[in-house]
């Protein structure tokens, strides 16, 4: 067998989605013992969406998805592959992206998802991006699309207030020679804190049970303190490495887009990568941390309000439960 090794991806094309219901601070003084304040000087939160009753994960992962394809100057039918990143599917069987697919009406192109939590569109776009270097495949659509509102106990104040519903998609395609494209992607996981951050029931080990509903099981567990410590040393050595790879240095980026977990994460990367904050996307005030989903939906708001241009270079880094977490360098 010939493998022709084709030019490394680049994102010809990005698109994102979040419900139209907003839920303030406020709302959520109302729900569990917290405060606008709180949250607001603990993560930098001000407001969230939350997806619409009868809205699946896949429904807002083909609105991004169609937005993408539009920018992308693609169709649906042009794609060789769709790879979501999620923890938040329509179901537990079968994946997300089967249904986003279907949606989309491509039959017959490898569809798959990616669970690696907040780290999950990095994940995605890494392999993505190996398919098309490979020379396997021309046209990847890969989106983060997270439905967390369904699996949140509302009733703990310690998850509850954090986390938001959205979708962001990029559609890659080959390289040309203009130096433009993913120059680096990074990926890691240590288990070592894998149950600090989990839905402990619901999978093969803890079948549902009533008892375990009413305990919420079935819902996200945290220990928040514990993935801090982590989140901030990881994203630094990640950042550093996928600019080490592609030989660069920190100045030489023009934008980072990074998970938006906790504004006092970033601030912290930020300070260690020696990277001004103002180079940052954020959006976390807006939409909480919508893991998987929060990179594309940055990404994307940084591509169509002008900030980031073409030929600019573009950091991406994620941290999450696993303890996963991940980087890419783009020329985009
Ligand atoms: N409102 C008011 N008080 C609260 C709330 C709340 N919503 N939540 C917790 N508190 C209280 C705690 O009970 C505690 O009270 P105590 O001192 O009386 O015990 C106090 O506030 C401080 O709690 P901490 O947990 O120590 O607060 P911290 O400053 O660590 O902030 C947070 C918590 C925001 C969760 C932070 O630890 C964090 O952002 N962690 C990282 C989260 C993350 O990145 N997750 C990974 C991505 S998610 C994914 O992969 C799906």
């Amino acid at each position: 067998m010939t493998i022709t090794v084709g030019p490394r991806s680049r994102i010809a094309g990005t698109g994102a989605y979040v419900p139209e219901r907003v839920m303030t601070n406020a709302a959520l003084e109302a729900l569990v013992d917290t405060s606008d304040e709180w949250i607001r000087e603990r993560t930098g939160i001000r407001e969230r969406r939350v997806a619409a009753e009868g809205e699946a994960a896949s429904d807002m992962a083909v609105q991004a998805a169609r937005r993408a394809l539009e920018a992308a100057g693609l169709s649906p039918s042009d794609l060789d592959m769709i790879i979501v990143g999620t923890i938040s599917a329509d179901m537990p069987l079968p994946a997300c992206a089967a249904f986003v697919q279907q949606k989309l009406g491509c039959p017959g192109i490898p569809a798959f998802d990616v669970a690696a939590a907040c780290a999950g569109f990095v994940y995605a776009m890494s392999i993505g991006d190996q398919f098309i270097r490979s020379g396997a495949h021309r046209n990847v659509l890969v989106i983060g699309v997270e439905l967390l509102s369904r699996v949140l106990n509302w009733k703990d104040r310690a998850t509850c207030v954090l986390f938001g519903d959205g979708a962001g998609a990029a559609v890659l395609t080959p390289a040309g020679d203009d130096g433009r494209g993913v120059l680096s992607t990074r990926l890691y996981t240590d288990a070592t804190l894998a149950e600090s951050l989990c839905i402990p029931a619901g999978g093969s080990k803890e079948p549902l049970t009533a008892a375990g509903i009413e305990e919420a099981r079935d819902k996200v567990h945290m220990v928040g303190g514990d993935i801090f410590k982590v989140a901030v040393r990881n994203l630094t050595s990640a950042s550093r490495e996928a600019l080490e790879v592609a030989g660069l240095e920190p100045k030489a980026v023009d934008w980072v887009v990074p998970h938006q977990a906790n504004m006092r994460i970033i601030t912290q990367v930020a300070q260690r990568l020696d990277i001004p904050l103002d180079r940052f996307v954020l959006n976390i005030e807006r939409y909480g941390n919508t893991s998987s989903a929060s990179i594309p939906i940055a990404l994307d708001e940084g591509v169509r309000d002008g900030r980031i241009q073409p030929g600019n270079t573009v950091l991406m880094c994620a941290l999450g439960a696993g303890i996963s977490w991940a980087s890419a360098l783009c020329r985009m």
